[in-house]
């Protein structure tokens, strides 16, 4: 969703906000703008479109100044337009304001202003932060903005500028994200750490409550009580070289790449010869009731699979959730519950408000989260990072195979200490999760060519139906939303056993169906759905690790190394997103930055 920029410096800020900008791009965003602060006054340009918009319409014309603020825009309050694009000017322009997401007491701030004679020039929500700015502004812009943030309900990240003071950005946050990045004689802000990364590694995260004065020598962070306080400064990990392609023509294909590397780091060092080790995290498997799993997305399926891997090894109740039911359903969930939310960015606005749902019922909350830092990192009892690295793609892979992996550890160890497997099952799962690494790089590289040939074949389709049984059904979960978040082929995932019950209806010659069968006690099960279709037209594609027993009965195939179903998740995944990866570029679609979709959503 929107992302935001800043920069004070020495140098000309707009190319320096032009590159920050294209570094969160995978953000997703339908306009985009800058805002450049001077000694006299501040210069907005900003545009519908792609960012090479906003480079056409700055080349050459790009205003003076080194401090200003940036920001892609993805649209909720008013369509993307020139006018609906950030930074948006405060009614005299003496302030200007970028926002990442939303203002839910807009319509009555826009009353309260339109009474004291404001108008506006946009739609959005984001407009009412600079009219209040203006309005209570009396000579300090600290006390201003306290001002404004006790009138406005919402979430938000907010970068402003104030005519006149042309080297301070302002910026606060809550349920948003936002850091500041420190560097020599310049400072930044950023949605992300990857729009800094070419100018710094040390970074600081405000809190909610916060305000932070930067300017190119200081970074002076604020308390509720207009109080200076100190915050620790965080070296990231990450490098320039994470947020590029690195010879691929997509980042969504070198993250698939990248998996076999992202789950030997997620499952590695935490399998020790004295089984599993997972350091700081307070787990007593004997005292937990049950197991809610809450999540959005892929990370909703990874906890798909989760559940069938807990209940079967560790026999404790798993219910899964979409955080944006459960944060609203009066769950009944307590102190005697554990709840684990799943979130690659860390940042998914209803994983968050999950989050706190479940702690305000006394719940013990663990995070199995990707970015270090995050604010559902930062807010749950314990944290399992999956050790992806930095995921660019809006189309998570590796993001979603290190959540399963992550999973799979925690379910052994939650069967271990509850001694509802023996040592010699656990010693053996734990050694095929520690090879599956490396099978699955093999793997990769091998069936790489398949799913090409099989795009090739079949990348007209209007319609794939991907079905299967116990895992392979979180499996066709996920392969089905991959299709059509990049190829926009319609794409749905089904229980093979619930196919009789309607969606059969559907299915006609040449239908293309994705049948997924790892499960040795459910083969024969969706072996007969996968002949019910044929029988009807379909041309299935089939997935399995036991090719005698469903080839006969499939147009193509896609052979799994054989090994645990749970497991066999992992290899599907790749499959399917290879699958999907290809029909998407035989299609000629933005892979990396589908329309409509933003990697990390932070707004309901
Ligand atoms: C967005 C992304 C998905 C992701 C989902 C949840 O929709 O496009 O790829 O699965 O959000 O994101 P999270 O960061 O919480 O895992």
């Amino acid at each position: 969703m929107c992302g935001i920029v800043g920069y004070t410096g020495t140098q000309q800020a707009t190319p320096i906000l032009l590159d920050g900008l294209n570094r969160l791009e995978y953000r997703g965003y339908d306009s985009s703008g800058i805002a450049i602060v001077n000694d006299k006054e501040i210069e907005i340009m900003k545009i519908k479109g792609r960012l090479r918009e906003l480079e056409r319409i700055t080349e050459g014309v790009s205003p003076i100044g080194t401090t200003g603020i940036g920001h892609t825009r993805w649209a909720t309050h008013g369509g993307p337009s020139n006018e609906n694009a950030h930074p948006h000017y405060s009614r005299d322009k003496s302030f200007a304001v970028v926002h990442n997401g939303i203002i839910e007491n807009y319509l009555e701030m826009r009353d309260f202003l339109s009474e004291r004679g404001f108008s506006f020039r946009s739609e959005t929500d984001t407009e009412i932060v600079a009219m209040l700015l203006e309005y209570y502004y009396e000579g300090d812009v600290l006390d201003a903005i306290i001002k404004m943030r006790n009138k406005i309900k919402g979430s938000y990240a907010l970068g402003i500028v104030h005519r006149g003071e042309s080297d301070a950005i302002y910026a606060l946050r809550k349920d948003s994200p936002l850091v500041i990045g420190l560097g020599e004689g310049e400072n930044f802000i950023a949605s992300d750490i990857p729009a800094a990364l070419p100018y710094t590694r040390k970074f600081i995260i405000p809190d909610e409550n916060e305000i932070a004065l930067i300017t190119p020598d200081n970074v002076t962070i604020y308390n509720r009580n207009k109080e200076q306080i100190q915050k620790p400064v965080t070296i990231s990990d990450l490098s320039v070289a994470d947020a590029e392609k690195d010879g691929f023509p997509h980042f969504m294909l070198k993250e698939i790449h990248e998996q076999s590397g992202a789950i030997r780091k997620t499952v590695h060092d935490r399998i020790t010869p004295d089984g599993i080790r997972l350091d700081r995290i307070k787990l007593d498997g004997s005292k937990i009731r049950k197991i809610f799993v809450v999540a959005c997305g892929s990370a909703y399926h990874a906890g798909v699979v989760g559940k069938y891997f807990i209940e079967k090894y560790a026999r404790l109740e798993v219910e899964t959730d979409l955080a944006s039911e459960f944060r609203y359903r009066d769950p009944i969930v307590g102190p005697d519950c554990l709840t684990i939310i799943i979130s690659q960015s860390g940042e998914t606005a209803d994983s968050l408000a999950a989050l706190r749902e479940a702690k305000r019922r006394g719940s013990r909350v663990l995070a199995i989260v990707n970015v270090v830092d995050s604010s559902i990192a930062r807010e749950a009892d314990d944290v399992l990072y999956t050790r992806a690295g930095l995921e660019i793609a809006v189309a998570t892979t590796k993001g979603y195979t290190t959540q399963v992996a992550a999973l799979c550890l925690l379910g052994l160890k939650l069967a271990r200490d509850r001694e509802t497997i023996t040592q010699e099952l656990y010693d053996e799962l734990l050694y095929e999760l520690k090879q599956t690494p490396e099978t699955l790089a093999r793997f990769i590289d091998d069936v790489s060519n398949v799913a090409q040939h099989l795009a090739g074949k079949y990348y007209t389709a209007s319609d794939a139906y991907f079905i299967g049984r116990g895992y392979d059904w979180a499996a066709a979960l996920e392969g089905a939303l991959k299709l059509k978040e990049i190829s926009y082929i319609h794409a749905e995932a089904y229980a093979a056993g619930e196919l009789k019950h309607g969606t059969i209806s559907l299915i006609e010659k040449n239908s293309l169906v994705i049948g997924i069968a790892t499960e040795p006690t459910l083969l024969e099960k969706t072996l007969s759905n996968i002949k019910e279709v044929r029988s009807r037209g379909a041309a299935v594609i089939g997935i399995t690790d036991a090719p005698d027993s469903i080839g006969a009965e499939c147009d193509d195939l896609i052979v799994l190394p054989s090994g645990n179903s749970a497991f066999s998740s992992l290899f599907t995944a790749a499959a399917l997103q290879l699958f999907a990866y290809y029909i998407a570029a035989a299609r000629g679609g933005d892979i990396d930055k589908p329309r409509n979709l933003a990697k990390s959503v932070t707004v309901e």
